[in-house]
């Protein structure tokens, strides 16, 4: 086994130091280490988009990069967003709107979303299905999680 390396990370605004393989994946860390099993793991290869955090505020896959590299940097998982009985307006949303079947995509669906919506005028619904086309969802058809997105863009808190 490779030597441990220390790092430090902010994970939702919490500064957590750890020693770590190098080769340990930031999902995992995210998911084993720290114990948030909001982050979904699918495909492990950056197709499926269900392990989609942000870092420094991009949506980036928590498959594709190493714990070392979030070393130094600033990571939102879904588990920023809100809690049962305390979820996000974007979480309540894709709940009066029907967004989610299995529920395995809603991790990563929500925090492109967040991305999405905290960057970009999302005048059309192309513009959200362009905006979402990293992530795969095999349940829903997309008209759904477009609808809850719809419904949240230039609303005040939609995407904190
Ligand atoms: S698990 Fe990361 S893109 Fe599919
Ligand atoms: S709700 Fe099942 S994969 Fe999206």
């Amino acid at each position: 086994m490779s030597k441990a390396r220390e790092i430090v990370v902010t994970v939702n605004g919490t500064v957590h130091h750890a020693a770590v393989d190098p080769r340990l994946l930031l999902a995992d860390f995210l998911r084993h280490t720290l114990g948030l099993t909001g982050t979904h793991v699918g495909c492990e290869h950056g197709v499926c988009g269900a392990c989609t955090v942000l870092v420094n505020g991009d949506s980036a896959r928590s498959c594709l990069m190493f714990a070392v590299q979030a070393d130094g940097q600033s990571i939102e998982t879904v588990e920023s967003l809100g809690r049962i009985g305390q979820m996000s307006a974007l979480q309540e949303s894709f709940h009066e709107h029907h967004a989610l079947q299995c529920g395995f995509c809603t991790p990563g669906m929500l925090m492109t979303a967040t991305d999405l919506l905290r960057k970009y005028p999302l005048v059309t619904d192309d513009d959200i299905r362009k905006g979402l086309s990293g992530n795969l969802c095999r349940c829903t058809g997309y008209d759904h999680i477009v609808k809850a997105i719809r419904a949240m863009v230039g609303k005040s808190g939609a995407a904190r």
